[in-house]
């Protein structure tokens, strides 16, 4: 027997939808089909500058596929053909894109490839998209390094300023693999997950259950070598986009593999992230940073995580430490959707403000940012619609 939830539990699972659908509609007719810029300025977003070779609103960097993701997440929400027609043109660039071999040197393929692709493949059966998405695997394998058994990060396989460096963020990236086992039957993408999770489970979380941004491996070898951070504000600090995306992306990696260390994983990294949260949930852009430091917050690891906690919840649903992830999920939501959604929605053209995309490079900081954006509106997609299927 199904029952009507209670009044307060519709209006909260409906609550900051209407003003993330405005935006995303806005922004659609503001920018064509140009590819904002990976943050905002000054809250609004601008089609991303030229560089490598693509024009100004070109398709590269290793957030463009946020843009789709978000429209694909839309349509869910409404049924409305205008945000479908909008992602299929962007899935059809991405075609191009790999195709041309336009900006591929780099493991954010996963990224770039599930939310452009692997969704218009699970929505629509788009069989280019499909095509696509197992030709950027493909690519995503080529990064895979023997000895070591990690898929390298960054940059051309031949520079050896990158060489055997991996990255927390990289999680997220293996989902595509997996999909691509289960579309073609051939193991070498799982086998490569199972090896690349099971080194940054053992390496890029420290014993205290924070993790390092950035850990290298020696390429010769296959010895881990050090942590390091790019973005994070010290090597031995945590930053906490790093440790948002450890929770995803082990939760993640555990449903695509079973592996109950991975699910251990996930609860390590997200319980040392609620230890070191502000009382509002959102945390400052690197967890060493307490009240009254006055550190800008980064809103879209609290997206991120949110994200990850209810994967935990349905994970473990019925359990303690499901309905631990299911609360946790809930109280950092309404959070974002009080406190850092524009109010009213024109006054940015972000989903969501009082993002950090790199402080120590001065590089979006306090902006909106496309990744924050997209995690919002998934997490308030999986609240609003609970058998919503991941694109992940
Ligand atoms: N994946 C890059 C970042 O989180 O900034």
């Amino acid at each position: 027997m199904t029952t009507t939830p209670p009044v307060s539990q519709t209006a909260r699972s409906q609550a900051g939808i209407p003003a993330a659908l405005a935006t995303i509609r806005r922004n659609i007719d503001a920018l064509g089909d140009l590819y904002p810029d990976d943050t905002t300025r000054d809250g609004r977003y601008l089609p991303r500058p030229a560089g490598d070779g693509v024009g100004v609103g070109g398709n590269r960097g290793w957030t463009t596929s946020f843009w789709p993701g978000m429209q694909w997440l839309a349509w869910e929400l409404t049924g409305d053909p205008a945000y479908r027609d909008a992602a299929a043109r962007h899935t059809r660039d991405f075609e191009d894109r790999v195709r041309d071999g336009i900006d591929l040197d780099t493991h954010d393929l996963g990224f770039l490839y599930t939310l452009a692709c692997v969704s218009a493949w699970r929505l629509e059966g788009d069989e280019g998209a499909r095509n696509a998405a197992l030709l950027a695997a493909d690519h995503l394998m080529h990064r895979f390094l023997e000895p070591a058994g990690i898929i390298q990060a960054w940059g051309d396989l031949s520079d050896p300023r990158q060489a055997g460096r991996t990255i927390v963020d990289s999680l997220m990236n293996m989902p595509l693999l997996t999909w691509a086992s289960e579309q073609t039957g051939d193991p070498r993408y799982a086998d490569a997950v199972r090896r690349h999770t099971t080194q940054l489970r053992e390496h890029i979380i420290r014993p205290d259950h924070s993790t390092f941004h950035t850990f290298y491996w020696d390429t010769v070898t296959g010895e881990p070598v050090r942590g390091a951070t790019e973005q994070g504000a010290h090597d031995d600090s945590c930053w906490s986009r790093g440790q948002a995306w450890g929770v995803y992306g082990f939760a993640l990696n555990h449903r695509a593999t079973g592996d109950p260390e991975l699910l251990e994983a996930a609860w390590r990294c997200a319980d040392y992230f609620l230890a070191h949260l502000p009382a509002d949930g959102v945390p400052y852009w690197d967890l060493v940073y307490g009240d009254d430091s006055g550190a800008p917050r980064d809103s879209s690891s609290a997206a991120i995580v949110a994200c990850g906690f209810q994967e935990l919840a349905s994970l473990e649903a019925g359990t303690e430490r499901g309905a631990r992830a299911a609360e946790a999920a809930d109280r950092i939501l309404d959070s974002l959707v009080a406190g850092y959604a524009p109010e009213p929605a024109e006054s940015s053209d972000a989903l969501l403000l009082h993002g950090v995309y790199d402080l120590p490079k001065g590089n979006g900081v306090d902006e909106g940012t496309l990744w924050g954006d997209y995690f919002y509106l998934e997490a308030l997609t999986r609240r609003a619609m609970p058998e919503w299927r991941p694109y992940w």
